[in-house]
């Protein structure tokens, strides 16, 4: 089957955040998004794609910080409200009856009920005609330990962190569950000298 280039995010599952952002006048936003990812272990950075009219976008700009909040399956009923273009003096954690929570590094409140919590404050912005890049560096990671294990690791059958793919007419929201395989991350090289850095995280 061949499918149109436009239709690569149908083939990728993705995950869904919520990024909650406060503009310079003080309205409260919070904006589902998908088209995000960490810039490589284990830097500190993140870059997320967003279409160029976004209160979401305004307000980074304005204030130079966000929160990537992220909800797990039983939020996805908010996470659609937050998804409507609502007009940039609606407060969206009203509109939505989700509960600011304070964060600990920007103004920007993080979102109660969520998993994990990550401060970002932006560190550059890549324009385009129709969408911008932003890249932000992590200042603040924090996870509600309820959902973790002894290992430190998230127990993502009992958190239930949300995710989606993408449909012709709408989104099919979904969860991660096990494959039914672990692999250590030293499997990828051939010897132990073939270890980077940023796979063993030895430099950081
Ligand atoms: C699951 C999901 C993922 C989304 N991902 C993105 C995204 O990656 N980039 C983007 O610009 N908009 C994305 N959107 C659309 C915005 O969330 C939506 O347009 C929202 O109203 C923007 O709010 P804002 O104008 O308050 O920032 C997504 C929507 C949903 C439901």
């Amino acid at each position: 089957m061949i499918l149109a280039p436009r239709k690569r995010e149908q083939v990728m599952p993705l995950p869904v955040v919520l990024i909650s952002t406060v503009g310079k006048d003080g309205v409260r936003n919070i904006a589902p998004w998908s088209c995000i990812t960490p810039i490589l272990r284990p830097f500190d950075d993140l870059v997320l794609a967003s279409w160029i009219k976004r209160d979401t976008l305004n307000n980074i700009r304005e204030t130079g910080e966000f929160v990537v909040n992220v909800p797990p399956v039983n939020l996805v009923e908010a996470v659609m409200i937050c998804s409507k273009n609502y007009p940039p003096e609606v407060d969206e954690f009203k509109e939505s009856g989700l509960k600011p929570r304070p964060s600990q590094k920007v103004k920007a409140p993080g979102i109660e009920g969520c998993l994990a919590w990550v401060e970002c404050t932006l560190v550059e912005e890549i324009s385009r005609k129709n969408y911008s890049l932003v890249i932000g560096k992590v200042v603040h990671l924090e996870a509600d330990d309820r959902f973790f294990n002894e290992a430190g690791e998230m127990d993502y059958e009992r958190a239930k962190p949300l995710s989606v793919m993408l449909g012709d007419h709408g989104m099919w929201f979904t969860r991660p569950v096990f494959a039914g395989r672990y692999a250590d991350y030293a499997e990828m090289f051939l010897s132990k000298k073939d270890e980077a850095p940023a796979f063993t995280g030895e430099n950081g």
